[in-house]
């Protein structure tokens, strides 16, 4: 993989600037897989102008010179209100993958969540970087065990379960590219880690085709329910977007859900997460954390998702095309200064004063 040269690398002065150099240096299926959304990308673009159109009084004379950004997610300390997405794959854009961007999540003091599809085994990530893990529902429970098992024993902080995955999301770009994942870049999680994933197939995609065989589409809220009983790690349930299902997570005994859309690559024509945010916090915000993703690209972003009563974001897609360059560090030190410039000219102290913030739309 070409390396990039630091002054390249230090032309990123802000996390979009990072898919140009990304760029660069990935394939381009490879690009448009990461890059891409489902359907015609609808909800993808919405992310944005949605998260675009909300506007944030500031606050003046606060008489602080920095503003804390620490706060608590999920009962564990952060150095930060920001956790690093679960993402699939992530030796596809490094050879290192998971391993360096988990590094870099430990060294920002923000949790890394290891994606059930990592392409290193849990545990050599864990053992890197303190780490939350992300539980897709398979159809062999016996699996679904062993994986909570391993993220028990492995030491992870807590359990996020994704649930709007019952199918792929048909994502275009990657049929169009007939998307098949290279023969290093296994599932390493899974026993007979080699699958329909690594089969192109001219207008397929592959590694949809792996998750219709492996995922379980039928999962429901009783499975949660066993699940909830089988562990004692805190348990997030990441993907929701209805008020209702919201209220639903608390009563089985979530401790925190994740207001996402999966980046628009799940239903096309879904809200964008940040406008499903605020019923969520009203319903239950009060009883547990309420996190978002899909869209946050600096720290403006999170500024709008905590002044609209999150406790904290995800990020995705930029820190994977920060990682494709080696640049991970670079990446989330350039968040946190932006959301500490943010939170300084917003007039807030802590993250406690954001959600304080009079919030309107553009
Ligand atoms: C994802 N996402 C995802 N989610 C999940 O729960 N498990 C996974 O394995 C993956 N894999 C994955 C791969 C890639 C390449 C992308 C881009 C995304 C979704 C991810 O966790 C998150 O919800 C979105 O990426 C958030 O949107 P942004 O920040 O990318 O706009």
């Amino acid at each position: 993989m070409p390396e990039l040269q630091a002054p390249l690398r230090a032309a990123a002065l802000c996390l979009d600037d990072f898919e140009g150099l990304a760029a660069e240096v990935l394939p381009a299926a490879v690009r448009e897989f990461v890059s891409g959304g489902s359907g015609s990308e609808t909800t993808l673009r919405l992310n944005r102008s949605a998260l675009e159109s909300v506007t944030v009084t500031p606050r003046v004379l606060s008489g602080v010179a920095e503003a804390d950004l620490s706060c608590k997610l999920v009962g564990g300390a952060v150095g930060m209100p920001v956790v690093v997405a679960p993402m699939a794959y992530q030796r596809l854009v490094h050879p290192e993958g998971e391993l360096l961007l988990a590094r870099a999540a430990a060294a920002a003091g923000i949790p890394y969540v290891i994606s059930t599809l990592s392409s290193y085994p849990l545990e050599d990530i864990a053992e890197s970087a303190p780490s939350w893990f992300q539980l897709y529902w398979l159809r062999d429970r016996a699996v679904v065990e062993s994986l909570v098992d391993r993220a028990e024993a492995a030491g992870c902080g807590a359990l996020m379960v994704t649930v709007d995955v019952p199918v792929m999301g048909r994502r275009l770009r990657d049929v169009r590219n007939a998307f098949a994942l290279p023969s290093d870049v296994v599932a390493a999680n899974l026993v007979g880690a080699r699958s329909e994933a690594h089969v192109g197939v001219p207008g397929l995609s592959a590694v949809a085709a792996h998750t219709a065989s492996a995922f379980e589409p039928a999962v429901s809220w009783r499975d949660l329910e066993w699940l909830r009983s089988r562990t004692r790690l805190p348990l997030l349930l990441k993907g929701i977007l209805d008020p209702r299902d919201a209220v639903r997570a608390v009563q089985i005994g979530a401790d925190g859900i994740v207001v996402s859309n999966h980046g628009g690559r799940q239903l096309d024509g879904a809200v964008a997460s940040i406008n499903a945010l605020p019923p969520i916090v009203d319903a239950v915000g009060k009883e547990c954390d309420v996190l978002l993703d899909s869209g946050i690209r600096g720290g403006t972003d999170v500024l709008r998702a905590l002044a609209l009563g999150a406790s904290g974001v995800l990020v995705g897609r930029p820190l994977l095309w920060a990682l494709a360059i080696d640049a991970c560090g670079e990446a989330l030190d350039l968040l946190r200064k932006e959301l500490a410039d943010a939170m300084l000219l917003a007039g807030c102290a802590n993250v406690a004063a954001a959600a304080r913030l009079t919030t309107g739309r553009a």
